[in-house]
């Protein structure tokens, strides 16, 4: 018995790293997958590697544009008849000291990173309750907890993630809803490409496990979580696939 059979899963950021790794996890166990990202042309990798019997279908939409959310999210439930599960891994990222960080750069980083996730949520929820309940899963960081030189705007937005993770906990548990955040330590992606050479061997050194991880070692966090019974007792919590970097 696979783990997420007959769950239908919407996925945000699939194109990216942790996103499609946490797909490629969710297809291989069954579940029914929704592909969300920029543009569909982007997901063109992961759908390829999403290659198990369970359907599949790609989407583009912009986290922080709530018309094209509501639309996507309806669009996912109409196809696929009904969300079980949400997972937010839309994601980004840049260095930028605090003196010359442009309010333009902040509010684009907390729309795409915080109010994203807000979105993927709140169109989603009526939907899973629809379905007596429901999973949602956003990916925060575990520098949402600990703070960051040089990413005053992120670590912003990834904090108000574990808030808003704890706040949908509380007012969504009598729906059946389950809502966790995954607070990943340095993951070697895309994402993190641009911060600087100094910045990661810094960062590297102040690990205990001593490296990054992968994606595919992230992956199995979201499926602990999305999965029944292993994600039941789970609600407004935080869990750190993070090399250690935090220890709560
Ligand atoms: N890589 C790390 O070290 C690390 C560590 C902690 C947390 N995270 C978080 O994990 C999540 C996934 O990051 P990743 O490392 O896989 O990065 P990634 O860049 O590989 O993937 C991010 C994905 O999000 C998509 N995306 C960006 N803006 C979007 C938007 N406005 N609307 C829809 N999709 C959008 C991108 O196209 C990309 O496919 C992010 O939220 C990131 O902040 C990453």
């Amino acid at each position: 018995m696979q783990q997420l059979e007959n769950r239908v899963a919407v996925v945000y950021g699939a194109a990216g790293g942790i996103g499609a790794a946490i797909a490629r996890l969710f297809h291989a166990e069954g579940a029914t997958v929704a592909l969300v990202d920029l543009t569909e042309a982007a997901l063109a990798g992961t759908l390829a590697e999403c290659r198990g019997p369970a359907p599949v279908s790609i989407h583009a939409a912009d986290v922080s544009d709530p018309v094209a959310v509501e639309r996507v999210t309806d669009e996912i439930a109409e196809g696929h008849d009904g969300i079980d599960i949400v997972v937010n891994s839309a994601g980004i990222l840049d260095e930028t000291p605090v003196l010359e960080m442009s309010p333009e750069v902040w509010d684009r980083t907390v729309a795409v990173d915080l109010t994203g996730a807000f979105l993927t949520a709140r169109y989603a929820v009526p939907h899973l309750i629809a379905r007596g309940g429901g999973r949602i899963i956003n990916v925060g960081s575990q520098l949402g907890i600990k703070g960051g030189t040089g990413l005053a705007h992120y670590v912003s937005a990834k904090a108000g993630v574990i808030g808003l993770g704890k706040a949908l906990a509380l007012e969504l548990a009598p729906h059946g809803i389950l809502v966790n955040t995954i607070a990943p330590g340095p993951i070697e992606t895309p994402l993190i490409g641009g911060l600087s050479e100094e910045w990661k061997a810094d960062k590297r050194a102040e690990l205990p496990i001593g490296r990054f991880g992968s994606p595919e070692e992230v992956a199995p966090t979201a499926l602990l979580l999305a999965a029944s019974p292993s994600g039941d007792l789970y609600t407004g919590q935080t869990l750190g696939p993070n090399s250690g970097d935090v220890m709560p």
